[in-house]
């Protein structure tokens, strides 16, 4: 058994340095060394060998097993050595030239401009809090004053979850200031950015999916002047230029008193596609928190004095300043998902 190992030690040495590729190498490795290979073959056999053979077969043949398995590794080398200097040399392959980069993703639009105004926001002081998008009716309605025969709460602009109608996808981003009321303690800055649902036909102004940013301050002696500043610098910042404001009277039963916040359209002096031809973009809706909704969002906080505080509220479209932003005419785009389109707002 001892010669039968030597002779094949000489034999396979042999024909490793022979191979003259990977492959035949592969193959040669395989009937050397595999599972049912020779070595393999010759370690199953010893206990059918005389005593006295085995223990020198059974260390023979494993120091061989060692060396063929380091002369095949080295012999690999050598190939893929080869084959890399063969390949450079036939002027296919150049080692120095930079890997072929992956395809590099982007922030969507809404995602640019979310972060611009949480920008501009935190640098005012604010913090920027999250909300559910399954939401209670009772923080999206009822905490917020809506009536139960509010045209908002109809089948026809409302996703219901359930059939007790308790649960919603939530039409507004104001139920999160309900929720911030009642974990924070006044004086407090928000903004809640967030995706919203509503019930809508779509059309090219008009998506069930959209996103809104709310904003609520509460503390004490805040009023309507330092909700006008605050939109005001916002505006200023988004658009880099001082441009003009107007309030008018708004119902929104959160707020009272309650406003819509027009601004003069940056895109034109005297009328354009933008504006609607008016000079006047609507901005968002605002006020100043109504009491009650006051009393609801810290209702049980013994550490909290309603009585001495005062607030102001704003929400707006995102989705509208996007569009503004980047000259899109059609709402549809932005969730629409068309690589396409996103592509063109690469950040
Ligand atoms: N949630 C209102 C809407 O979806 C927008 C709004 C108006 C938010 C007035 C406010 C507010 O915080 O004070 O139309």
């Amino acid at each position: 058994m001892l010669e039968r190992l030597e002779s094949l030690r000489q034999d396979a040495l042999a024909r490793v340095a022979e191979a003259t590729d990977a492959e035949a190498l592969r193959v040669l490795e395989k009937e050397l060394l595999g599972k049912e290979g020779v070595i393999s073959e010759i370690l199953a056999a010893i206990p059918t060998l005389p005593q006295e053979e085995r223990r020198d077969t059974g260390r023979g043949a494993n120091a061989l097993k060692g060396e063929l398995l380091e002369a095949i590794g080295s012999k690999r080398a050598l190939l893929d050595e080869a084959l890399v200097e063969a390949l450079r040399d036939g002027g296919g392959f150049d080692p120095t030239l930079p890997p072929a980069t992956p395809a590099r993703g982007g922030l969507h639009p809404i995602t640019q401009v979310r972060r611009e105004v949480e920008a501009i926001f935190t640098s005012m002081g604010y913090e920027v809090l999250d909300g559910p998008e399954v939401e209670l009716d009772y923080y999206n309605f009822q905490a917020l004053n809506v009536p139960v025969d509010h045209p908002s709460r109809e089948l026809q602009d409302t996703f219901y979850c359930d059939d007790s109608h308790t649960v919603v996808m939530r039409t507004q981003t104001s139920p999160v200031q309900i929720r911030a009321m009642e974990r924070l303690k006044p004086p407090f800055r928000v903004i809640a950015p967030g995706r919203v649902f509503r019930n809508e036909e779509q059309d090219a102004t008009h998506e069930h999916t959209f996103h809104q940013v709310e904003g609520l301050v509460v503390g004490e002696d805040i009023q309507v002047g330092h909700l006008t500043w605050t939109l005001r610098r916002l505006l200023n910042e988004l658009f880099e230029r001082e441009l003009e404001v107007r309030l008018r009277p708004g119902y929104f039963p959160f707020v009272e008193p309650g406003f819509e916040f027009d601004v003069r359209c940056p895109f034109c002096e005297d009328g354009c596609r933008v504006c609607s031809q008016t000079t006047w973009i609507e901005f968002c809706g605002c006020g100043m928190v109504q009491p009650c909704v006051l009393e609801a969002g810290f209702s049980g906080r013994e550490d909290v004095d309603v009585s001495k505080l005062t607030g102001f509220a704003f929400g707006f479209g995102l989705d509208r300043l996007v569009m503004m932003r980047f000259g899109i005419d059609d709402i549809r785009n932005l969730m629409g998902g068309d690589l396409r389109f996103l592509e063109q707002f690469p950040c």
